[in-house]
Formats: structure tokens, sequence, C-alpha cells
């Protein structure tokens, strides 16, 4: 596991400033996922949840055969599906942010901006709960392997490591979602859902790169290379994850051959780099791409129908 930084004050720091700034923000633009969304809308008939070219399907043959009825319900259990990986990774990305904190100076503004993103991920939690409910869908969540795979990364996870994973989810859904939410012909509860979820997820994108930018120069070769590798791995774990087997069988499709077309279909290649672009540049600049994680990456789809470099320094 990589070293955690060393516990020591860091008032009036570059790291200091950034909280405070992220601290101000917050502080301005807050939501309640209890009044902040409408609940009691009804839902609009024959809107798609999430934009018909994101869905895992669209554009295969399979696609075509579906009435115009199944896609749109298709839509809905896809966006139930990520909520509910999205509720999975924001518990994990909690209990990483509590041992964070655990070791540091707890007057700190740094330390302080992670208490308040973690009360801003129990809100989302809370408002992905209550879409799920919403979009009347099973809570699918992101099975038991990635469940207990995450177990070792919640308990262990700390430094670089933590906070890259940390973007990897925020990365891919803030992508995701800024799409959603400038869509008009979509749902609006997903648009709304997906607006408040952007606007705070952008600051904790910066508390994460932030972090993972001044960590990943300090790395030794081993750190890195065991970085490099649990992120590919987790990446990998999302990535397959996002989009359950289940929401195939709940629209009347075969599941295993729908998954199967689903994993296979360029537009989804397409759509999985489009999500990941902005994660796979940073992690390339800051050297967390390489060595036999890259496999994985690959098969992942997060890298589309592109192959990087052998030094992950060509994306
Ligand atoms: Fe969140
Ligand atoms: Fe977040």
């Amino acid at each position: 596991m990589p070293t955690p930084h060393p516990t020591v004050s860091d008032s009036g720091t570059d790291r200091e400033r950034v909280a405070e700034r992220l601290l101000t923000a917050s502080h301005a633009h807050a939501f309640d996922p209890i009044t902040d969304v409408d609940w009691d809308a009804p839902l609009v008939d024959g809107a798609y949840f999430l934009p018909a070219h994101r869905v895992s399907l669209y554009g295969t043959p399979l696609w075509e055969r579906m009435s115009e009825r199944q896609r749109v319900d298709l839509s809905r259990h896809e966006v139930a599906s990520m909520a509910g990986v999205g509720i999975w990774f924001e518990v994990v990305l909690m209990q990483l942010l509590i041992r964070h904190v655990y070791d540091r100076p707890l007057t700190s503004r740094h330390v302080q901006y992670a208490f308040m993103e973690i009360a801003e991920e129990c809100r989302h939690s809370t408002m992905f709960g209550r879409l799920i409910d919403k979009l009347e869908c099973p809570e699918y969540g992101p099975g038991p392997y990635a469940h207990m795979a995450a177990r070792a990364l919640k308990t262990f996870g700390s430094g670089v490591q933590a906070f890259a994973m940390a973007l990897i989810a925020e990365e891919v859904l803030d992508t995701m979602q800024r799409e959603m939410m400038a869509d008009e012909s979509l749902q609006p509860i997903t648009r709304r859902t997906a607006r408040i979820h952007v606007v705070e997820e952008a600051r904790h994108v910066r508390y994460a790169r932030d972090e993972v930018a001044r960590g990943a120069p300090h790395l030794s070769r081993a750190e890195r290379a065991i970085t490099r590798l649990a992120l590919a791995r987790a990446a990998h774990i999302i990535a397959t994850r996002l989009v359950h087997p289940g929401v195939y069988a709940a629209v009347g499709l075969d599941p295993a051959e729908a998954y199967r077309t689903a994993r296979a279909n360029p537009h989804r290649l397409d759509t999985l780099a489009h999500w990941s672009r902005r994660l796979i540049v940073f992690y390339d600049e800051q050297g967390l791409l390489g060595g036999p994680g890259l496999r994985l990456w690959r098969a992942s789809g997060l890298m589309g129908r592109r192959t990087p470099s052998p030094a992950g320094r060509g994306v």
C-alpha cells in the first residue's frame, strides 16, 4: 500500500488554501436531496432516462429489434443500476475519507473539507436511493464479487491510491451526468438529480485530483507499480458493473445474450471511452497508467477502441 502522507500541520499551505475555497463553494452551492428534488412529480410518459445513444445496447441488431417502450424501459433500469453502483462506491469513499482524516490535524481546513465531502456523499446516496425507488427498479448493486473486493480497498486503501480510485467513479459519472442534465428531452427527475450531483462532485474531483497530483510524484517504484495495478483492477470492476445483467431480464431480454452483446458493442466502447477520457488523460499525466494493468484497462472498455502506448503515456 502507498505510504500515507506524514501527519503535519497544513496551516497556510496550498492544500489548506484549496480546502478553504472548496468549503466556501460547498456553503454557497449545497442541495438537500429531500427538498431540492420534486419526488412527487409524475414521470413523463415516453421520455428516456438516459440519452438513447448512451444505453448499452444502442446501435446493435438487438436494439433494432426492441420496441420503443422496451428501449425507454431499458434506459430507466440502466439509470437505476448506475445509481446503485454510485451508492456502493460512495459508501466505500466515505470510509476511505474517514480513515484519511484519522491521522491528520483535525482542525485543518483539509480535514474539515473531508467532513464536508462525507456529508455531501451521505446526501447523494440518499438521493440515489430515492431515485431507484422513484424509478420502481430493484436495488441492482455491483454484484457479490465487487461487494467483497471493495472490503479490502475501504479497509486498507490510503493516500494516492485511495484518491485516484475515488476519481474513477467521480469522473465517469460526472461526464455522463453533464450530458444528462443538458439534455432537455430526458426525464426531469434524472436531469435534476444529475445536476445536483455534478455541482457537488466538481468539488470532490478537485479535492481528489489535488491529493493525487501532490502525492503521485513521490511514489516509489514499487508503490507506483502496485497503485497502477490496483487502479486498473478497480476501473475494470466499476466499468463492468455499471450495467447489471438483471436490467436486460427486466425488459424481457435474455440477460446473458444482451450482456455479451453490450460488452462487444462498438457504440458502448465509444461511450465508455467518452465517459473516462478526462480520467485517463489525468492518470497518464500522473504516471498511473502502465504495466500489467493495461490489459485490464483495455478489457474494461474504458479505453474504447484505442490502445495506449506500452509506457501508458500515449493516450
Ligand atoms: Fe457523490
Ligand atoms: Fe463525490
